[in-house]
Formats: structure tokens, sequence, C-alpha cells
């Protein structure tokens, strides 16, 4: 067998080196590297007329390698932080917007501090103590409130956003969540930070992001909400080409990672309301979600036959939250399936996709994605499929990222 390695210049952490790919570390993007990688594959070119779809779009890292090699690509996601977030990445900023918000940096600085220590708004994130000791919150919670007063709140002013995405960074660094596994976990204390600092790190970052927006980007990516388990939303276009990272079946929450962001953001207000949102995103498993799969039943029965018997050896398997554990598996691949379903009306005759996913197990019960969904594509119609391993993910358990490609001829 060949020995497959991690590949870190696979993952988020080669992006945070690449410019507007940089701004955020957001453990659910793939690397700019591997869809450059996949372009290269399936021949895309500048000038080129193809038009790209990603349905799950995240950070927009297929948007971003999409239109700064000149293509079109329209991208889809659930998460209206995310699809804000993807669209400030994507848009062209002019030397004008730039220079002026660049003035607006020291301005900032040096109002908010005048409202430090008032009753100001803050987000009902909880246990945020947690996050952030009590005078950096008031820190924060000033700069919010200088920025609310000169950009509106996110998503008012495009060019705004911009400074929004430094609020972001600040607010995330000075907090006590530690990024050292896939997903966050907290350090033992919070720290007071100094407005010093603080001003600091938010001239800085808010100067780097506004020096690397100055590029413009020669082609089109735009982040649109929407559900991928349905048809996506008419264009007028017929995709060429998918290329995407769906949710992997691993109960990882994308909502619980961007909690922070969403609520400061003002796209989150209430836990319930995140709940909500996982439970409409594939393989979400946050709060809500959780319970409301007690009560799930399948839409669809034509489902893949290895998948129920996959569900099946998980049931059997006698652990506690077996049955539980089986109906997530199911729900995962059920709404994928719909999503391939549905995806069919909006591609072009000969369009090839181009899905990264990744494996999962389920108390030593292993759920190989990459086949299941290969299944799931030759079921409603799809040709060529294949599938190869791209990199290793975790060094204690056999999973393993794949590039999953199909074509659909019409
Ligand atoms: C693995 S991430 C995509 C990462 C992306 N390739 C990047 O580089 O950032 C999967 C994304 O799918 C989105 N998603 C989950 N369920 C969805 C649904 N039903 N419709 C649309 N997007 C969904 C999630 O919000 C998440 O952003």
């Amino acid at each position: 067998m060949t020995t497959v390695s991690r590949r870190g210049d696979y993952t988020f952490q080669y992006n945070q080196r690449q410019n507007r790919h940089g701004w955020l570390r957001l453990t659910p993007a793939y690397s700019v590297k591997l869809v450059e990688e996949i372009g290269q594959q399936i021949e895309l070119d500048v000038g080129d007329r193809s038009v790209i779809l990603d349905p799950f779009s995240g950070t927009a890292t297929t948007g971003l390698v999409a239109t700064q090699i000149g293509l079109t690509a329209h991208l889809l996601d659930i998460n209206p932080f995310l699809v804000w977030f993807g669209n400030t990445k994507c848009t062209d900023y002019t030397p004008d917007e730039l220079a002026e918000l660049q003035c607006l940096i020291p301005v900032i600085v040096q109002t908010y501090k005048r409202f430090v220590g008032h009753s100001l708004w803050l987000p009902s994130i909880h246990q945020i103590e947690r996050w952030w000791s009590e005078s950096t919150l008031q820190i924060l919670a000033a700069i919010h409130h200088v920025l609310v007063q000169h950009v509106g709140q996110p998503g008012t002013d495009h060019t705004g956003d911009l400074l929004w995405i430094a609020f972001c960074r600040v607010m995330m660094d000075t907090s006590a969540a530690a990024f050292n596994h896939v997903s966050m976990s907290f350090q033992q204390e919070t720290t007071n930070h100094t407005t010093q600092t603080i001003d600091l790190f938010f001239s800085e970052i808010a100067t780097h992001i506004l020096h690397s927006a100055r590029y413009q980007m020669p082609g089109y990516a735009r982040v649109f909400p929407a559900d991928s388990r349905l048809a996506p939303p008419d264009m007028g276009v017929r995709y060429t080409h998918v290329i995407t990272s769906p949710p992997y079946p691993n109960r990882m929450s994308y909502i619980r990672e961007l909690r922070p962001y969403m609520y400061w953001t003002g796209f989150l207000n209430q836990a319930v309301e995140a709940g909500s949102l996982d439970w409409d995103s594939i393989g979400g498993t946050w709060g809500v979600a959780t319970s409301r799969l007690k009560d799930w039943r399948p839409e669809l029965d034509d489902l893949p036959a290895s998948l129920y018997e996959l569900c099946a050896e998980i049931e059997e398997s006698n652990q506690k939250n077996a049955l539980l554990m089986s109906r997530y598996v199911h729900k995962y691949f059920h709404d994928m399936h719909q999503h391939f379903r549905s995806l069919r009306v909006a591609l072009a005759p000969g369009a090839r996709l181009k899905y990264v996913v990744g494996n999962s197990s389920f108390y030593g019960v292993q759920a190989p994605t990459e086949q299941l969904l290969a299944r799931s594509l030759a079921q409603l119609g799809y040709t060529q499929i294949a599938h190869h391993v791209v990199r290793k993910r975790n060094s204690k358990k056999e999973l393993f990222e794949y590039c999953l490609s199909a074509t659909w001829n019409g």
C-alpha cells in the first residue's frame, strides 16, 4: 500500500499566507493549492467560457481562485455569515475606496476610547466570560459601537465591510479560543488586553486587509444564500464545472466555530437560531439539530443499498447512541443524494464535477463517504465516476480526504 501523507498544504493552513484567502482563519476552508490543482487537471484557463458552481462555498476559496484567473463562479452557502464573508472577499475595491477607508482607521482607534466602560451592546454568546475578560470585552464593544456609527452594520457598506473583517480578526485573536485541533477549544484563562495592544493590532490587521484588497480580479465570483439540497437558484446559466467540498459526515458543526463571528456581526442573535441553521446544514449536529434527528424520517427511498447496510451495522454496534448515530449517517447521505439529484437541472451537458470529501468512522464502523457518494451519483445518472485519495486527515485513525469526480451528460 502506498503511504499517503497529511499534506498541510492541502488544508486551510496553507491559505493563511495567501492574501485575501488568509483574512480569517476558518477551518471549513480547503486549500487554495488543491483548488488550483483541480483547476489545472480539468484544464480551466483564463478566458475560458466555463462557469463554475460551488454549492458549498464556505469561505469562498473556489470563487476567489476562479476570479483571480479570470473565470466566472457562482457560489452557494446556507450560512448567512459565510455568504457575507465570501462576497467581501470576492469584491473588487477601487483605490479611492481603499484610501478613504485607510484614513478611517486612526479615526476609529481614537474615537472608540470615549466609549470604553459605557453600557454598550454585547452579543448574547453563552458564557461570554469564557471567551474574553471583562476589560477586553469593553474594548471590543466600544470598537463595535464606533464601527456601526462609521460604516453601519456588516453588509451595509461594501467597503466598510473590510473593517468588519479586521474587527473579526481582533475579536477572535483576543479571545481564549485555541485552534490547536481541527475544532476549537478554550485556553484556561482569558487575557486583559490593553487599548494600546488592541489599537496596534486593529491598525495593523486593517491595513494588511486593505493592502491585499487592492488587487483587481479579472473574473467574477458571487456567493448566494441557498440550500443546496434544493435546485440551485436560476441564474440563467448552466454550469460547466462544479468544484466543491461539502460537509463531511464527521459530526463537526460549522456553527460551533463560527458562533463568535456570527454573533458579533449580527448574523446570529439567539442560540435557538444556531440549532435551526445547523439542522438545515448537511451533517449539522448542533443543539436542536441533534434532538430533531430523533424524529427525522427520510423523504427519499432510492438511496444506495450499501447505505442501509452501513446504518444497520452502526445500529447493531450496541453503543449508547448507536441508533442516533445511524440516523445521523442516514440523513447525511440522504441529504447529499438530494443535493446530487437537484443539481442536475443546473448543469450543462458534459459538466464535470469535483468533490473533495472525507470518510468517517462510527464506533469502529467505517463510513466510506467516497464510495457511497459515488453510488449515489451513479444511481442518479452521472457517468465517469472515480475517486482518489488526496491526503490523510488524522494521525490516529484511517481518515482520508478524497477527490470524487463525475460527469453529467444531460
Ligand atoms: C467544508 S465547508 C466548505 C469549505 C470551502 N470549500 C472553503 O474552502 O471554505 C462546507 C460548507 O457547506 C455549507 N453547507 C452545509 N449545508 C449546506 C446546505 N444545505 N446548503 C448550502 N450550503 C451548505 C456549510 O455552511 C459550509 O460552509
